[in-house]
């Protein structure tokens, strides 16, 4: 996810933006950019990939703001494209004819106001929502003459999500500044009246004490030492320990990456969940058409993120559809014909075995869409289109977040697909709509929650294996909760059809057998609850998770009362996610690297 960071002060401007970015790369960026202003010199640098790379840029072509004693203004970013590719031009800050912007979040109604603007004479270089904001304001100071009203006015038109910091020549000792959505925090230098701006703690400790963490719809201005608010705030220290504040203030980046599913599955639907409809930019409607079948090929987490997806493709689009494991896919001399839509999902877009499948489906001459977190991956180059999760770098190399994103992404392309093909009703579509607005309240994690999976984690930490069931989509979500098991706990664990049990597996029960059983209360309840009183009759032992109380288990989990299977399932998703991860901690592995495991297979 983009970073931010800003100084106002009489130090190495340059330096310190620059020193500022480096704390903010564990957060994964492709490109970054600074923009320095002291008094009417404003000088801007831009580079794609590493921070060196602009580093380098910097040192070759500078002329002011990096002798001490000299008072300017200064912002820098990294961006995680969204919109537009990774490039020079994408990057921030962004530039109108006197002021730099740099912006976090998304803003939603950039195409309607970037129309307005292009109307108005404004020109624009980049493909990103951002370029808007700064010749928005540009076009009020043009009205005005006035910076405070121009900016003021600009907010106002904004929708969506933003964290911004603007410079302008017409105010060169000033940094405008916004938060809405997106974190952004504002500190007091340890030094004479120096300000400093910054996404998160990172950049800021060593270098301030006093810190405000800004709530959203709060605005201001901030000059050498003095900061002006539009709401009243609340100063606290920074704390001082940097791979805390990286993680967020949590244990392990795992535990991040679960606890923010709710704030990054809003970034997901940004813009393309509209109040009556899907849209989706970077889909030609065409894609879909003379289309037959759906075939997802993927590995590992993405292959149950696909597995889920092919039970909506074929309930909501009427499509049908098939998932394959990229590494059988490969070798299975796979028939393949044109009215197949090819769709790989990846975390990092380069998995070799998922990349090798979309480069076959490709010169078998179908069409391809790539679900991807990571632009300019080697899948986004190689796919037609591409659809970005907009989950920010996932440090823990077991997924969480890419799933959640994963998951939603596919739903609403099964929605837009179902709706294009005239086989979804308006009425369906609303209701389906409004269950997806719901699901980051679903991924909430409620502290009761957490407490309940860490306190019944101490019980799992032997058996001779565990069992996690579910049918229809919490089939794929069993095997999701077993492989996050496997990955951090090291226990044996598999993820079973509840109704596939009594086919074999259930001859392995016994005490010492964990069944997980995913009992939603909204999805073929009776089905599984006959499934899972077989296994209790057999002794094995049994944890429920459900909404519905189950007298029949050794343990419970209670899940909240909602009105969509969905929303049961991101629900049931969180609890597994820190299921694993508890018993993980008990068996004192490291949560983050787990034995043996990458993040990225980039080999066959
Ligand atoms: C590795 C990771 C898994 C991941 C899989 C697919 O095995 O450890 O967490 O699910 O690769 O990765 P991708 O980037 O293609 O989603």
């Amino acid at each position: 996810m983009c970073g931010i960071v800003g100084y106002i002060g009489n130090k190495n401007t340059k330096g310190i933006l620059i020193e500022g970015l480096k704390e903010l790369e564990y957060r994964g960026y492709d490109s970054a950019g600074i923009a320095v202003l002291q008094d009417d010199k404003l000088e801007v640098f831009k580079a794609v990939g590493k921070i060196k790379n602009l580093e380098e840029k910097v040192l070759q072509n500078t002329t002011c703001c990096v002798t001490p004693n000299e008072m300017s203004t200064g912002i820098g970013h990294t961006r995680w494209a969204t919109h537009g590719k990774p490039t020079e031009f994408n990057a921030h800050p962004h530039l109108g004819i006197y002021s730099y912007v740099v912006h976090n979040g998304i803003i939603e109604n950039y195409k309607e106001l970037k129309e307005e603007l292009t109307h108005a004479g404004h020109i624009f270089v980049s493909q990103t929502d951002t370029e808007v904001i700064v010749h928005l304001f540009e076009f009020y100071f043009n009205q005005s003459n006035d910076a405070q009203k121009a900016f003021d006015e600009t907010i106002k038109r904004l929708e969506g999500a933003y964290s911004i910091l603007l410079i302008t020549k017409s105010e060169p000792h000033k940094i405008f500044f916004m938060k809405h959505g997106s974190p952004l925090a504002v500190a007091k230098g340890n030094d004479d009246g120096e300000i400093y701006f910054a996404s998160s703690d990172a950049p800021l400790i060593g270098l301030a004490n006093d810190v405000v963490y800004l709530e959203d719809g709060v605005s201001g201005v901030a000059s050498v030492g003095n900061i002006e608010f539009s709401d009243e705030v609340k100063w606290t220290t920074l704390p001082q320990n940097k791979l805390f504040a990286q993680k967020d203030g949590y244990r392990f980046f795992m535990e991040k990456e679960i606890y923010e599913q709710k704030d990054v599955v809003i970034d997901t639907m940004m813009g393309r969940l509209k109040n009556d409809e899907i849209n989706f930019d970077e889909l030609d409607k065409s894609i879909i058409e003379g289309i037959n079948e759906i075939k997802i090929c993927a590995c590992g987490t993405s292959y149950h993120a696909g597995l889920t997806a092919s039970y909506l493709f074929e309930r909501l689009s009427k499509i049908r559809c098939t998932v394959e494991i990229a590494s059988e896919f490969r070798y299975k001399e796979p028939l393949l014909s044109k009215d197949t839509l090819f769709i790989v999902i990846s975390q990092s877009g380069e998995t070799a075995d998922t990349l090798e499948a979309l480069k076959m489906a490709k010169n078998a001459g179908l069409k391809s869409i790539a679900v991807c977190n990571v632009d300019n991956s080697s899948m986004t180059r190689v796919a037609d289109a591409t659809i970005l999760l907009r989950a920010g770098i996932e440090k823990g190399v077991a997924s969480t977040k890419a799933f959640s994103t994963q998951t939603v992404v596919l739903w609403m392309m099964a929605l837009y697909f179902g709706k294009t093909r005239n086989v979804l009703s308006t009425e369906k579509l609303k209701t389906e709509l409004q269950t997806l607005k719901n699901v980051p309240n679903s991924l909430k994690v409620e502290s009761q929650l957490h407490e309940k999976c860490r306190r019944l984690s101490k019980r799992y930490l032997h058996g001779h294996g565990f069992f996690f069931i579910g049918r229809d989509v919490f089939y794929p979500l069993a095997l999701e909760g077993a492989l996050k098991l496997k990955e951090i706990s090291y226990l044996h664990a598999e993820g079973y059809p509840a109704g596939e049990m009594k086919h074999g597996p259930i001859a392995l029960a016994d005490p010492e057998l964990f069944t997980i059983a995913l009992m939603p209360q909204h999805l073929h309840y009776d089905k599984i609850k006959s499934n899972v009183e077989e296994l209790s009759a057999r002794d094995s032992t049994i944890c429920a998770i459900s909404p519905i109380s189950f007298e029949l288990s050794d343990d419970f989990i209670l899940t909240a009362e909602t009105n969509h299977y969905m929303l049961e399932f991101f629900e049931m998703l969180v609890v597994l996610q820190l299921f694993s991860m508890e018993i993980s901690v008990r068996l004192g592995n490291d949560v983050d690297m787990p034995r043996n495991l990458a993040k990225s297979v980039t080999v066959e």
